[in-house]
């Protein structure tokens, strides 16, 4: 009975739009993308957060940059996102262009490690400002490593949401362990969709 109870807003975007999603989500296990709840989720958080600037580890298809690009366009904000496959990342980039025309998209194509490395050098120099938003959805064995590069990277006051905390648990012990232990962070794992963990930088 519960269960039948919508959670979230059956209709929100436009029919276009709608349907590109919809679409998507027929291949949500081939490409790995978040579920509709989890996506819903992430954009009302960075409206909520007012978030200019976002960081996204894993691109994949592009299914949750569309999220995180409409909840933009009420600041305005960017997005850089980083994804090592490239046909996955030219996918996306078609459906940014094919539905967010004027948002503004910083893709970046490599391995997460190697990119967050340059982008803290970019950060460090001056040439680019640190990320407001960030949010972790790639290599599970990877999450401890992506934390210490990107704490680094956020501004006092930003979050860090990262996914598959308890689908894959075994994997991402260390991150939560890291995270729950850390003074600067106040963290919360969200038990739905994969369970995603979110934390505060205070
Ligand atoms: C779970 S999927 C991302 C799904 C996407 N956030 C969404 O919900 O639509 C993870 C993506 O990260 C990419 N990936 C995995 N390890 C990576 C790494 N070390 N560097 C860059 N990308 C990586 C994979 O190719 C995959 O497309």
């Amino acid at each position: 009975m519960l269960t039948q109870i919508k959670k979230i807003n059956p209709v929100y975007f436009d029919d276009k739009t709608e349907s590109v999603l919809s679409e998507l989500e027929k291949t949500q296990k081939e490409f790995w993308n978040l579920d509709r709840e989890c996506a819903h989720f992430l954009n009302m958080l960075i409206k909520i957060n007012k978030s200019k600037n976002v960081l996204e580890i894993g691109t994949s298809n592009g299914y949750s940059g569309l999220w995180i690009l409409d909840a933009l366009k009420d600041t305005n904000g960017v997005l850089t996102t980083i994804e090592f496959w490239e046909k996955r990342q030219s996918i996306a980039r078609k459906n940014f262009e094919n539905l967010m025309p004027n948002s503004k998209v910083i893709p970046k194509i490599g391995s997460a490690v190697v990119i967050l490395e340059d982008i803290y050098d970019e950060i460090e120099s001056g040439k680019k400002e640190k990320f407001d938003f960030i949010f972790i959805d790639a290599n599970k064995k990877e999450y401890v490593k992506y934390f210490e590069l990107v704490d680094k990277m956020l501004i006092k006051g930003g979050l860090i949401l990262a996914d598959n905390i308890l689908s894959h648990y075994e994997k991402v012990e260390d991150y939560v362990e890291i995270l729950f232990n850390h003074k600067n962070y106040q963290s919360q794992i969200l038990d739905f969709g994969a369970g995603m963990m979110l934390s505060k930088k205070i």
